[in-house]
């Protein structure tokens, strides 16, 4: 049975919903309360079992590089001190994992940004973790669940939850038959419909796990919602062959792409701690 080894960070992002805070930082470094929201999603592929990390960046994204790397005279400064603490999970995922980065060129889509990883993932079924989607869990990290699902279903799997009607347009949405409790083999799925075209109110969060024939979907899928290259619809290609499972996943997100829910996360996380 195929073993899920590598998860890719689509990160190449401006996050012009951030500005002027994102103009010469990634929006992925943006910390909830200290810890940068990439950390959470590399940690969170950890505890799925995942050590190979596959990022995709683009211009002004150094600093992810940055991150995951050796900082000698800030080490070197803090070194002895209590603040040596502050770095040891950081050092702790550099030791386990390993890092490959490519570069998205030019922004054409999550599809896209998808495919340019595809040379650092080859031939084997891998995660994707969209790192504002920050998803906090009681137990089991997300992707540890779905992770799980995938040994039994071995096919593509997208992470669901109901969202209000009125948001649909945020979101791919599915359209699919209960399989099991939380399970749906989905049959049709839409790039950010309107309410009225909203197959259901089960929107698609940043968590996947994709079987490899997807890169080669993307390639023969024609652009579509604003002219990007959608995921949404290399997947429906799957999902029409029987192989896409929604799976309403146990925990809470927070959407970190918008200052709502990146305000709300903070607060949350802030107040998890001091308790
Ligand atoms: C992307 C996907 C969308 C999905 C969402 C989850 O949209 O295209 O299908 O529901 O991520 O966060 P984006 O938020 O990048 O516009």
């Amino acid at each position: 049975m195929s073993q899920i080894k590598k998860c890719l960070f689509p990160a190449a992002g401006y996050g012009t919903r951030f500005l002027p805070a994102t103009k010469a930082m990634p929006k992925e470094m943006l910390p909830i309360v200290t810890k940068p929201l990439i950390q959470y999603g590399v940690e969170e592929a950890m505890q799925a079992g995942i050590t190979e990390m596959a990022i995709v960046t683009g211009r002004g994204k150094r600093a992810l590089e940055d991150h995951f790397d050796i900082s000698f005279e800030l080490e070197h400064q803090i070194q002895g001190s209590d603040k040596e603490e502050m770095l040891s999970e950081t050092r702790r995922i550099m030791d386990q994992c390993s890092f490959s980065y490519t570069r998205q060129v030019e922004m054409k889509g999550l599809g896209h940004a998808i495919l340019v990883g595809r040379r650092l993932i080859g031939l084997e079924p891998f995660a994707v973790i969209l790192a504002d989607d920050y998803c906090i869990t009681e137990g089991e990290s997300v992707l540890s669940q779905m992770v799980k699902l995938y040994q039994k279903y071995q096919c593509s799997i997208v992470a669901i939850e109901e969202v209000p009607r009125n948001e649909t347009l945020k979101y791919g949405v599915i359209e699919g038959d209960i399989e099991s409790e939380n399970v749906y083999r989905i049959s049709n799925m839409v790039e950010k419909p309107t309410p009225e075209q909203a197959p259901s109110n089960l929107a698609i969060i940043g968590r996947y796990i994709l079987t490899p024939d997807i890169f080669k979907i993307i390639e023969n899928t024609p652009p579509g919602k604003n002219g990007e290259m959608q995921i949404t619809d290399a997947l429906l290609t799957q999902a029409k062959a029987g192989g896409v499972i929604g799976y309403r996943f146990q925990g809470q997100r927070f959407d970190c792409g918008s200052v709502a829910g990146y305000i709300d996360a903070t607060n949350y996380t802030y107040q998890q701690q001091n308790d």
